[in-house]
């Protein structure tokens, strides 16, 4: 695999060129880092789901540089998933709209639509620019990890997880650390009023502001499909614990008013929400890396993002309750 520290126009050209030819390119977003794949190439696709480890019918997001290549991936998209495009690309959030004859089964999973994003990160939009300039229509892209880890916000932790299964010929573009942390809003715009299948930093007050129209409820049974909301997901090996006081030798993500108790190890200590949702994953990833068995989390408060932060780390903990569970 080639790795691109410093993409440069000239760099980035190589990579969406491989993208081109079928090979596979890590790239930053300003959510989390994305392995990407020509969204035409079905030979292509199907690597990310076997580097992954994903079940072959999640689907997966196809990413464009402008809302102008829209219609070709998706049909009779309502007024206000259009609106919400305008206001919110690029940015971090994924429409789920009506799929066109171009997304096939191998991106949808089966069903009949499909997940649309613009990122707005320098080296991605450049990337899927050049891409587009060389005929390809996008690039469909989940989160470089594998299935049900951790997502990767910074590039050594892409190649900690999917590392092993690039070839020579696949590129992994440094961008730095991500702006956001977590992924993004998924907002499903198939039915007459817009619904949250996954949270993120467009939050349903923006959302709800920015259509004039009330969010449906999610229907459980229409999340079986998005791994992302499974019950257990994000998750370390160190066992994840949610507000609780935490012991010696724990380590411990919270916000920097509380104090660090003897002898527990701190991780991190953002000072506001964007801190925290910027830091979440790496933290995770060091409490794996320093072995620890155990991290304790104090969720942060409040809605908007802090909504998505505390729906991230439920389920980065879901599996430790079972296994505390057990244990008494
Ligand atoms: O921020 C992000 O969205 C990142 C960056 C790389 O863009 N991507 C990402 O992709 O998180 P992934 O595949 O790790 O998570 C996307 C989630 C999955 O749970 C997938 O099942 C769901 O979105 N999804 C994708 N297309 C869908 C569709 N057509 N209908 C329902 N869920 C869909
Ligand atoms: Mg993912």
């Amino acid at each position: 695999m080639e790795t691109i520290t410093n993409p440069t126009p000239d760099l980035i050209k190589n990579a969406a060129k491989a993208l081109k030819d079928g090979h596979l390119v890590a790239f930053p977003t300003e959510t989390v880092y994305g392995l990407g794949a020509d969204a035409t190439n079905e030979k292509a696709v199907r690597r990310i789901y076997s580097a992954k480890g994903r079940p072959t019918n999640h689907p997966l997001i196809v990413h464009i540089s402008s809302i102008s290549l829209l219609n070709k991936w998706a049909i009779d998209a309502p007024e206000y998933a259009i609106k919400l495009s305008k206001e919110f690309w690029p940015g971090p959030m994924t429409l789920i709209l009506k799929r066109s004859e171009l997304a096939k089964d191998f991106i949808t999973g089966g069903q009949d639509n499909v997940g649309i994003r613009i990122p707005d990160q320098p080296v991605a939009l450049a990337l899927l620019t050049e891409f587009e300039k060389l005929g390809g229509s996008g690039v469909a892209a989940p989160s470089a990890n594998r299935f049900g880890a951790v997502s990767p916000t910074e590039v050594t932790a892409v190649y900690e997880e999917i590392g092993e299964f690039l070839t020579q010929k696949d590129f992994v573009l440094n961008g730095g650390q991500c702006l956001i942390g977590v992924e993004s809003t998924i907002i499903d715009c198939m039915k007459e009023s817009p619904r949250i299948l996954r949270f993120g930093a467009i939050t349903p007050i923006m959302v709800e502001e920015s259509t004039g129209l009330q969010l449906m409820e999610i229907n459980e049974q229409l999340l079986i499909r998005s791994p992302g909301s499974s019950q257990s997901h994000y998750s370390p090996k160190a066992i994840v614990l949610l507000d609780v006081e935490p012991e010696s030798g724990d380590g411990f993500f919270a916000d920097d008013s509380v104090e660090t108790p003897p002898g527990v190890i701190r991780i991190s200590s953002p000072r506001n929400v964007n801190q925290f949702a910027q830091q979440l994953y790496s933290a995770l990833r060091s409490a794996d890396a320093l072995g620890l068995a155990k991290i304790v989390i104090h969720s942060p408060r409040g809605d908007g993002l802090a909504e998505a932060i505390r729906d991230r780390i439920r389920r980065a903990a879901f599996k430790s309750n079972i296994k505390v569970r057990k244990e008494f």
